[in-house]
């Protein structure tokens, strides 16, 4: 039998390898050990879900951002975004259209803006978590406090989504401000996990600059960490950042990163993420193929979709993405899984259908 295939039944038999065994894996894949892989995480996304996909609505809440990262288009620095904020009604106008289409999470997802206070983070949370008490709340806004992330857990929030970006500092230094560190990054996320949220992390695909190296200390990481999600999606450049001329990630290395995951998380949320579906219009539907279990479909109100552009050409943001649910359904249904209305939290696979 080849390494390849070696590896990848290691990996499935122990949940881990060694970092030089991780690069090997990465830097010889090949079609057959894609193939080989897809079909190991397939299994295993049918052993614990079914053909059940996840959802959760996406409320893309505001996109100021206090932060300058290389990569993101709604960068301090980009004067060219047009910044926005949802109110508290429209944010509970998102929650009622999501809660009539059959979310049952809502994640609050947004630049890191002081504009919102704790006190109003807290309040916005309270009020969602007691319309929807069959709803989960999952928030997405960077790196705060200890205590701010002690607070929003108290007001009711239940999951919280930080991607680490890239596990080796050098690499991490070379994508954002001096101001933030991987360090930093990390330490938020032990923190979010020992709260008692479900945590998720993720990193990008194809960044500038990332090595088989740094990937093989991403999946180490993510293998110290035990999380409860991994989003990662391809880098995608954008047009008034720093990082406008770079290269974009693969589809291909994306879906294969996403099986080495499945395989090394069973029971993990990991979903078919925006940016897959954007540089590929079937992206997603493969991600579910090579073992991903959610999608995350857009609930921010059409007119300031286009804004929230974290990279150019981002699907989802037109008028005809009104209803992105219905959209994902179909095409899920079409590869053969069904969206399902569930909170979809981690470790239980009691699903409804
Ligand atoms: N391409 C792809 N993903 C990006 N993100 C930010 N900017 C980009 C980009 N240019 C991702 C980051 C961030 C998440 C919200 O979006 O990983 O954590
Ligand atoms: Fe948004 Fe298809 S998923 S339009």
């Amino acid at each position: 039998m080849d390494q390849q295939r070696r590896l990848i039944d290691k990996l499935q038999e122990t949940s881990q390898l060694a970092k030089e065994e991780w690069v090997a894996l990465i830097q010889n894949r090949n079609q057959d050990a894609a193939q080989y892989l897809f079909e190991k995480a397939r299994r295993l996304q049918h052993q614990y879900f079914g053909n059940k996909i996840y959802t959760r609505g996406l409320i893309e809440f505001t996109n100021y951002c206090k932060n300058d990262c290389y990569y993101c288009g709604i960068r301090r620095s980009n004067k060219k975004a047009q910044r926005y904020r949802l109110s508290r009604e429209q944010i509970m106008e998102c929650c009622q259209d999501g809660y009539g289409l059959g979310f049952r999470t809502f994640v609050l997802q947004g630049g890191e803006d002081g504009w919102f206070t704790q006190e109003a983070l807290e309040e916005l949370v309270d009020t969602i978590k007691t319309t929807y008490p069959d709803c989960a709340v999952t928030l997405s806004l960077g790196e705060r406090s200890r205590e701010s992330y002690e607070g929003l857990f108290r007001a009711g929030a239940d999951r919280y989504l930080l991607r680490h970006e890239t596990a080796d500092e050098a690499h991490y230094e070379s994508l954002h401000p001096k101001e933030l560190s991987a360090e930093r990054r990390k330490q938020c996320l032990w923190d979010l996990k020992e709260i008692g949220y479900q945590t998720g992390t993720g990193f990008m695909v194809g960044s500038p600059g990332q090595t088989p190296q740094h990937l093989a200390e991403d999946l180490l990481f993510i293998r110290e960490l035990q999380p409860h999600m991994v989003g990662i999606g391809p880098f995608i450049p954008h047009h008034d950042t720093p990082f406008a001329a770079e290269k974009e990630g693969t589809v291909e290395l994306t879906l294969f990163l996403t099986g080495l995951l499945r395989l090394m998380l069973p029971k993990a949320l990991l979903p078919a993420t925006t940016a897959l579906g954007t540089i590929d219009p079937s992206g997603r539907e493969k991600a579910i193929l090579a073992g991903a279990n959610v999608v995350m479909p857009n609930l921010s109100p059409t007119s300031v979709r286009k804004k929230y552009e974290l990279y150019d050409n981002k699907i989802c943001t037109g008028d005809e993405a009104a209803e992105c649910r219905n959209c994902l359904n179909q095409r899920m249904e079409k590869i053969g899984y069904q969206l399902i209305t569930d909170r979809g939290d981690y470790g239980c696979n009691c699903s409804k259908g």
